[in-house]
C-alpha cells in the first residue's frame, strides 16, 4: 500500500468523542501515524507478517495502520473501554481483523512475549508524571523485535539513558523529529492546542529473538 493511501484511510477513522484528559487522550494524526508505520515496515521490516501490539491504542489508529500494512496479527491494549469500542468500529469500517484488550499497560507481563513489535503514542506524562516511562518499560519487556514510540524531544537524553541502562534496550535511536499538535490539558491555558516537538524512537530489546539491525 502506498503512503498516501495509508494516510487517507487513517484520516477517515473516528477519534475520541469525549477525550479523558487524565488519560492524555489525543489522537495521533494520519500524517504522523502513516509515516510511523511506513518507516517501521519499509526501513526496518518490523510490521508485515509480524505480531504487532498497539499500547494505549485509543481509537486504534496505529494498530489499524499496522493491519493495513499486512501485520499477521494486531492487538490493541487500552485502559479505556469507550476508546476500545470506537477502535472496534473503526476496524469494522476498514474490514480489518484486530483484537483488543482492555487493561492497564502496567499489568502486562513477560508471559505476553509473543509480540514482535510494539507501536505506541503513550501519554507524555503531562498529567501523570512518568506515564511515558511506564509504557516504555513494559514495551521493552514484551517486544521481541522492536518498539516504536513517540516522546517529547525535551526528554531525549533521559529516555536514551534510561532505556539502555534500566529497560532492557539493546539500542535506542531517534528515527526523526516531528511536530505534534497536543491539546492543552489545563483549563487555564488559553490556546486550545500547542505544537510540541516529538521524537519518533526505535528501540531494539535485548532478547535472543531480536534480530541484528
Ligand atoms: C496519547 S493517547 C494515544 C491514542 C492512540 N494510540 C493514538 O495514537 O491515536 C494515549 C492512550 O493511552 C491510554 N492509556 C493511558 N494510560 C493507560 C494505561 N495505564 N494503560 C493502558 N492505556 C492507557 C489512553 O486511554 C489513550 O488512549
Amino acid at each position: 500500500m502506498k503512503l498516501k493511501q495509508l494516510e487517507s484511510l487513517l484520516g477517515s477513522l473516528q477519534q475520541f468523542d469525549n477525550p479523558k484528559i487524565e488519560l492524555e487522550q489525543y489522537p495521533t494524526g494520519p500524517h504522523i501515524a502513516s509515516r510511523l508505520l511506513y518507516t517501521a515496515e519499509n526501513s526496518f521490516g518490523d510490521v508485515t507478517d509480524k505480531v504487532v501490539a498497539d499500547f494505549g491504542c485509543g481509537c486504534g489508529t496505529l494498530g489499524l495502520a499496522a493491519a493495513l500494512l499486512g501485520a499477521e496479527h494486531v492487538i490493541g491494549f487500552d485502559i479505556d473501554a469507550e476508546s476500545i469500542e470506537i477502535a472496534y468500529s473503526n476496524a469494522d469500517e476498514l474490514e480489518l481483523d484486530m483484537d483488543f484488550v482492555q487493561c492497564d499497560i502496567r499489568n502486562l507481563g513477560l508471559s505476553d512475549r509473543n509480540i514482535d513489535t510494539v507501536v505506541m503514542n503513550p501519554p507524555f506524562g503531562t498529567r501523570k508524571k512518568g506515564a511515558d516511562m511506564e509504557f516504555l518499560s513494559v514495551a521493552l519487556k514484551v517486544a521481541s523485535q522492536a518498539v516504536y514510540s513517540l516522546h517529547k524531544t525535551t526528554t531525549r537524553d533521559h529516555i536514551k539513558r534510561t532505556a539502555l541502562r534500566d529497560y532492557n534496550a539493546r539500542s535506542a535511536e531517534v528515527v526523526c523529529e516531528l511536530r505534534f499538535d497536543v491539546p492543552q490539558l489545563y483549563k487555564f491555558h488559553k490556546k486550545k492546542e500547542v505544537d510540541v516537538a516529538v521524537d519518533l524512537w526505535r528501540f531494539v530489546p535485548k532478547t535472543d529473538r531480536s534480530k541484528d539491525s
